[in-house]
């Protein structure tokens, strides 16, 4: 092929392919085929020197033109690629800003938490002030200075967590009762809500559970106040026509104690499951502080009388919610807690 036709058919060849090309990518491989250090021009420019001396001239210069052009038309077509290009990435990231945003999952309290703030809202609200106290706890203020003396029956009532001899978990909140005394003087007016521990584990018991206990130390409380406190607090919990009613019962740290019933919550009193029939729910511990009690604190048991109680939250909470399986609370099932929302 004479040197000419050649050139006119590389030009036609590039025209041709250019035409097909769609992005940058291709353009410049397109480039390096024609003008690249082996591109098909550069490859024509080497073929010079075996030219008859008379056409060499023409034939370069020819060959610079062809490359001139190819280098321009790539160049033009470049920036009309990336103008494409460019269009094209903005429409694909081109945010709809009319969607509807993703809600936010809204989180409700548990229902122990929810139950234990409405305990303790209830209490401050008659002038309780609320303290706390360690869960890892001595034996001394868990038992011992409560009137539970080593070998005393009552420490069976109660299966410990020992950490050491004389450590334990905390059975009850009613330590905290001791350390209160015993940093201050009457009057005493706290309730203590928290954590508590026992080995135990059944549909009814969980090793850990919460406990909100209750003290009132002064010179003339009476069982009269103390039937009068819990009184406002269970119909405030639980309505105001529910029924209280007081039972004679033992605790080594109050003389004389009692247990509260409520008329049962599920049948109306009638006797159902969950009352086993009795009609009344056994709700809390309470009673007058005992002197042995006063005298490990060293508050003088003939000026100062008091009253303590105990309660269980998630006994309050399964009662005041309907719920029928304590695990429940400990699962942290969604479809569970989601029902508190709002409650
Ligand atoms: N500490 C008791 C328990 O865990 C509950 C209790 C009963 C606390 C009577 C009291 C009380 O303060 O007076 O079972």
């Amino acid at each position: 092929m004479a040197g000419k036709e050649k050139i006119s058919h590389l030009r036609d060849e590039f025209t041709s392919k250019l035409k097909e090309v769609s992005t940058t990518e291709e353009l410049e491989k397109l480039r390096v085929e024609f003008i690249g250090r082996k591109g098909k021009v550069t490859q024509l420019l080497k073929e010079i020197p075996n030219l008859p001396p008379e056409e060499r001239k023409e034939f370069g210069k020819a060959c610079n033109v062809l490359k001139a052009e190819i280098e321009s038309a790539v160049k033009e077509k470049l920036k009309e690629l990336k103008e494409k290009e460019k269009r094209e990435r903005l429409e694909k990231e081109r945010i709809d800003v009319t969607l509807p945003g993703r809600r936010r999952g809204l989180g409700a309290l548990h229902p122990v938490t929810k139950t234990l703030k409405e305990i303790v809202k209830i209490f401050t609200s008659m002038g309780f002030t609320v303290a706390e106290g360690p869960e890892i706890e001595t034996d001394f203020y868990n038992f011992e200075a409560l009137n539970i003396p080593k070998g005393h029956p009552a420490r069976e009532m109660q299966d410990t967590f020992y950490i050491s001899d004389d450590v334990v978990l905390r059975t009850h909140t009613s330590p905290v009762q001791v350390r209160v005394m015993e940093k201050h003087q009457p009057p005493i007016q706290i309730i203590a809500p928290g954590k508590v521990y026992r080995k135990d584990a059944d549909v009814t018991h969980t090793p850990m559970f919460h406990q909100v206990e209750g003290l009132m130390v002064d010179e003339k409380v009476t069982f009269a106040d103390l039937k009068g406190v819990l009184e406002v607090f269970l119909k405030e919990v639980f309505g105001s026509d529910t029924k209280v009613r007081f039972r004679p019962s033992y605790f080594p740290f109050t003389e004389p104690s009692a247990e509260v019933d409520i008329g049962c919550v599920i049948c109306g009193g009638k006797g159902c499951k969950v009352c086993k029939g009795t009609g009344w729910l056994e709700i809390l511990g309470c009673g007058m502080v005992d002197p042995a009690v006063f005298k490990a604190v060293e508050i003088n048991p003939e000026t100062y009388q008091g009253f303590a109680f105990g309660m269980g939250v998630e006994r309050i909470a399964m009662l005041k919610y309907g719920i029928d399986d304590l695990r429940l609370f400990f699962e942290n099932d969604l479809r569970f807690l989601r029902q508190f929302r709002g409650v």
